[in-house]
């Protein structure tokens, strides 16, 4: 007899509902809850055999020891990247799986999309002809081509966004400490890619070694003007001294899918609100400057991808199979 299973899925939206249904397990039934995951909402899982999250949820050790007391066995991360989960608290209790890959065009079309619009302005040009003014004024930009583009993580997104600058006939470089034959670009120190890049785009994962990679030294060592892309983890970049630096001019954009304060924020509503984070608040308030709420991944192939990972990551835990996408310490 096949026992049904039951997943409490965190932070849950509608298009959440709509992917997951299209790759549904008769033996598997998903409990879908609007709240993020964290040490307030983790009772909301008692009586579930597992969890799905997602990168704003909240997984220390007082969150994982209570999931475990209530017996669930399994948290399935439905996206890549895995900083908000204490993985030494989770070893030998609670397994970790996650979606080691889906779409990296997703990621990387939407740095190139941020870059397109900070550099030829689209954001004021929208706005202004909406109110039928059609002057040029301040909407100058730069050709790309032979522009170096420096990028940081040379993974599946940093190559795919490195094939994507080959397109707009940029000079690639690249920094990362394990090398790939697949890099279109050439490999440089990080010294020597901050100080030759027009462009530097992050793409790497977020660990205790590269928190605030970009702060007041690295940006020190950036061309005047250079702009940064993060769409990779909020906590890579001290947003004070980006801040320092576009105020200074010293940094010419910057286009952020993430910020390190967004776990309170974003994928929320707050258009009715005064939001209490005036380093967001001022941030935004440039003109040269671009927020998009974590969104790089949001693609209908990517969510397809998503969904359908993390399901054969559940089934594959219930069955007792290999699991192929288990994070282990
Ligand atoms: P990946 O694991 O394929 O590649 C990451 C690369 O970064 C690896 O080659 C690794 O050696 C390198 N790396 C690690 N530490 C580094 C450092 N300190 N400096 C330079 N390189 C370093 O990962 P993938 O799939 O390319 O994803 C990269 C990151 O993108 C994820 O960790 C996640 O944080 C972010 N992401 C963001 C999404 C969004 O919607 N904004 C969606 C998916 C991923």
């Amino acid at each position: 007899m096949i026992i049904l299973k039951t997943v409490a899925f965190f932070d849950a939206k509608a298009y959440d509902r709509d992917s997951f249904s299209r790759f549904s397990d008769e033996n598997i039934s998903i409990r879908f809850f609007e709240n993020k995951l964290n040490e307030d909402t983790v009772s909301m899982a008692a009586c579930c055999d597992a969890v799905c999250a997602f990168v704003n949820d909240t997984i220390n050790g007082e969150v994982i020891e209570k999931l475990s007391s209530y017996g669930v066995g399994v948290i399935a991360m439905r996206c890549a990247g895995y900083n908000n989960v204490d993985l030494k608290a989770a070893a030998g209790r609670i397994k970790v799986l996650r979606v080691p890959a889906y779409s990296p065009y997703a990621v990387a079309e939407h740095a190139m999309g941020l870059i397109l619009t900070l550099n030829r302005k689209l954001h004021r040009a929208y706005i202004r002809t909406r109110d039928h003014n059609f002057s040029l004024e301040g909407l100058t930009g730069f050709d790309l081509r032979g522009k170096a583009v420096g990028i940081i993580g040379t993974g599946k997104i940093g190559r795919c966004f490195a094939d994507v600058c080959k397109g707009f006939g940029m000079e690639i470089i690249g920094f990362d400490p394990y090398k790939s034959s697949e890099f279109c670009g050439k490999y440089v120190s990080l010294d020597g890619l901050l100080e030759k890049s027009d462009i530097i785009s992050l793409h790497c994962p977020l660990t205790k070694e590269n928190h605030h990679l970009i702060n007041r030294e690295t940006i020190s060592k950036m061309k005047d003007g250079a702009y940064i892309i993060n769409t990779s983890r909020g906590l890579l970049i001290d947003t004070a001294a980006l801040t320092e630096g576009l105020k200074s001019g010293k940094i010419g954009a910057a286009g952020l899918d993430v910020y390190e304060e967004e776990t309170a924020l974003f994928f929320e509503d707050y258009s009715d609100e005064i939001i209490p984070d005036d380093t967001l608040s001022t941030i935004i308030s440039m003109p040269n400057v671009i927020v998009t709420s974590h969104q790089a991944f949001l693609t209908r192939e990517a969510l397809d991808g998503i969904a359908g990972t993390t399901m054969e990551n559940l089934r594959a835990y219930f069955a007792g199979d290999e699991l192929k996408n288990e994070i282990t310490l």
